[in-house]
C-alpha cells in the first residue's frame, strides 16, 4: 500500500482507530501528525478493547513503527499513563516501535486550567471542549511562547523556558480566580516524565525521510474530523489543529508529493460531541443508538449527538481532503430501521444550499432536505463480504458514494477487527 492519509470526514469519532488498525497490517509505519489527547480511538481485538489517545492505533500490530509527529501537542504525563495502560494490556512499547518528535509542543496543567476557565467565561457560547488544554497549548505554539519536547530533555533549558512563562500564566490564572500553579511540583513531574520518554524522542522528520528512502510505506492517522478543522470546520466550534489531509504533511514533515492517496473514514450516519451546528441531528436516531449502548464519547463519556448521514457536508469533506476512497463504519447501527434518511441539500430562507456555509451562524440556519431510502431490517454484523450484505444495505452505500463522489473501499459492520469488509482489494493489497 502506498503512503496514505486517513482522515475523519465528519465531526470526529468516525471509527478511524479501527480503520487504522486494519490498514496498519499493510504498511510499515503509522504517524500521528496533529491533535493531542483530546482524541480517543477505539480498537477492539478479540474481546479486548484498547483506547488510544496520543499513541497511533498502529501500535497494536507487532513489528510496526509508530511515530508521534511534530504537529501533535503532547501532555507527557498523560502519554506516560497511556504507555502504562497499554503495557498492562500486554502491548509492547519501546523505542523500537514508538518515536516522538522533539519538536512536538508540550501541554501543561495551566493549559488545561485556561481551557476550562475560558469555557466557563463564555457560558452558553462554550465550545464544549475536552478540557485537555488543546486550544491553549496550540495558542502558545502559534504565539511562539510554547515549550517543546526537546526542551524537556535538557533540564536547565526546560526550567528557563518554564520560568519565562510564569509571570503571564500566574497573572492570567489569578484573573480567572483559579488555584495557582505549584511550579516546583510541575517541574519535578515533567522532568520525571521526560526521563521516561527520552529514549523515544528524536528528529522524526529525518527518521521518516530515511524510512521512505528505504521504500517503507506510511499511514498517517488523522485525529478529530474535517468539520473540527481550525480552518475548514465550523469555526469557532472546532479543535485547534488542521485535521484535514494537509495537516498530515505539516504535522509530520512529509511533503505533499509523497502522499499517494487519501482515505476518508465516515460513519453510515453522523455524530458530533460538543457544541456547534449539526443540521441532520435527530432525536429519534440518537435515542435508538444510545439505547443500543452506542455513541458515548471515549474521553469524556458524554453522549454523542446523532443524526442522519449528511451528504452535503461529507461531499465538502471529499473535496477539501482530496478523498479518493471512503471507509464507511457503523453500518450495523442502521440495521433496525424501516427507512433511512440521507441529507442531499440544505435550505436557508427558502433557498437551496449545496455546500456548508463558511459562517457558522449561516450554517446553523440551514435545514436539511432529505431523501428516504428503504432500510434492510436484518443484522449486517456477520457479513464477511460485500455480497453478504443485504441488497438494501448495498444500495444505501452506493447511494452515499454517488452523492459524495468517492469510491467505497471498506465497510465496518461491528467493533471488532474482523468485522471489516474489504470492497476494493487494491486499497489494502500488500505492497
Ligand atoms: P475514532 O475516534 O474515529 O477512532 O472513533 P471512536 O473510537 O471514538 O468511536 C467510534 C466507535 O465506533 C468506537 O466505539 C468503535 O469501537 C466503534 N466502531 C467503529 N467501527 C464500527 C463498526 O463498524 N460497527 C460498530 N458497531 N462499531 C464500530
Ligand atoms: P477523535 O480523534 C470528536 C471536539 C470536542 C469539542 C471540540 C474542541 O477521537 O475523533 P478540544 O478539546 O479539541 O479543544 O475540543 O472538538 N473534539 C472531538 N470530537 N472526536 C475527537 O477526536 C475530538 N477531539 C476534539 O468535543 O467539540
Ligand atoms: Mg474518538
Amino acid at each position: 500500500m502506498a503512503n496514505t492519509v486517513l482522515v475523519g470526514a465528519q465531526w470526529g469519532d468516525e471509527g478511524k482507530g479501527k480503520v487504522i488498525d486494519y490498514l496498519t497490517d499493510r504498511v510499515d509505519v503509522v504517524v500521528r501528525s496533529q491533535g493531542g489527547n483530546n482524541a480517543g480511538h477505539t480498537v477492539v481485538v478479540g474481546d479486548v478493547k484498547y483506547i488510544l489517545r496520543l499513541i497511533p492505533s498502529g501500535i497494536l500490530r507487532p513489528g510496526k513503527l509508530c511515530v508521534i509527529g511534530n504537529g501533535v501537542v503532547v501532555d507527557p504525563i498523560s502519554l506516560c499513563e497511556e504507555i502504562g495502560e497499554l503495557k498492562s494490556q500486554g502491548v509492547e512499547i519501546s523505542k523500537e516501535n514508538l518515536l516522538i518528535s522533539e519538536a512536538a509542543h508540550l501541554v501543561f496543567p495551566y493549559h488545561k486550567l485556561i481551557d476550562e476557565y475560558r469555557e466557563l467565561a463564555v457560558g452558553p457560547n462554550k465550545i464544549g471542549t475536552t478540557k485537555r488544554g488543546i486550544g491553549p497549548a496550540y495558542g502558545d505554539k502559534i504565539a511562539r511562547v510554547g515549550i517543546r519536547l526537546g526542551d524537556l530533555l535538557v533540564p536547565d533549558r526546560f526550567k528557563d523556558r518554564l520560568d519565562s512563562r510564569r509571570q503571564e500564566v500566574d497573572w492570567l490564572l489569578q484573573q480567572y480566580g483559579a488555584k495557582p500553579i505549584d511550579w516546583r511540583e510541575l517541574t519535578r513531574q515533567y522532568l520525571v516524565a521526560g526521563e521516561q520518554l527520552k529514549e523515544m524522542v528524536t528528529n522524526t522528520v529525518l527518521e521518516l525521510h530515511g524510512l521512505m528512502q528505504e521504500g517503507k510505506e506510511i499511514l498517517f492517522e488523522g485525529a478529530q474530523g474535517t468539520f473540527l478543522d481550525i480552518d475548514h470546520g465550523t469555526y469557532p466550534y472546532v479543535t485547534s489543529s488542521n485535521t484535514t489531509a494537509g495537516g498530515a504533511c505539516t504535522g509530520a514533515g512529509v511533503p505533499p508529493t509523497r502522499i499517494d492517496r487519501v482515505v476518508g473514514a465516515m460513519k453510515a450516519y453522523t455524530t458530533r460531541v460538543g457544541e456547534g451546528p449539526f443540521p441532520t441531528e435527530d432525536q429519534g436516531i440518537s435515542d435508538m443508538l444510545h439505547a443500543m449502548g452506542r455513541e458515548f464519547g471515549v474521553n469524556t463519556g458524554r453522549e454523542r449527538r446523532c443524526g442522519w448521514f449528511d451528504a452535503v457536508a461529507t461531499r465538502f469533506a471529499v473535496i477539501v481532503n482530496g478523498i479518493d476512497e471512503i471507509a464507511v463504519t457503523n453500518l450495523d447501527g442502521l440495521d433496525q430501521l424501516e427507512t433511512i434518511k440521507i441529507c442531499v441539500e440544505y435550505k436557508r430562507e427558502g433557498k437551496g444550499v449545496v455546500s456548508p456555509p463558511t459562517c457558522v451562524q449561516e450554517f446553523g440556519r440551514c435545514t436539511p432536505v432529505y431523501i428516504e431510502v428503504p432500510g434492510w431490517k436484518e443484522p449486517t454484523t456477520g457479513a464477511k463480504t460485500y455480497e453478504d450484505l443485504p441488497k438494501n444495505a448495498r444500495l444505501y452505500l452506493e447511494k452515499v458514494c454517488e452523492l459524495i463522489g468517492a469510491k467505497l473501499s471498506l465497510v465496518g459492520v461491528g467493533q471488532k477487527r474482523e468485522q471489516t469488509i474489504v470492497v476494493t482489494p487494491e486499497l489494502v493489497a500488500a505492497s
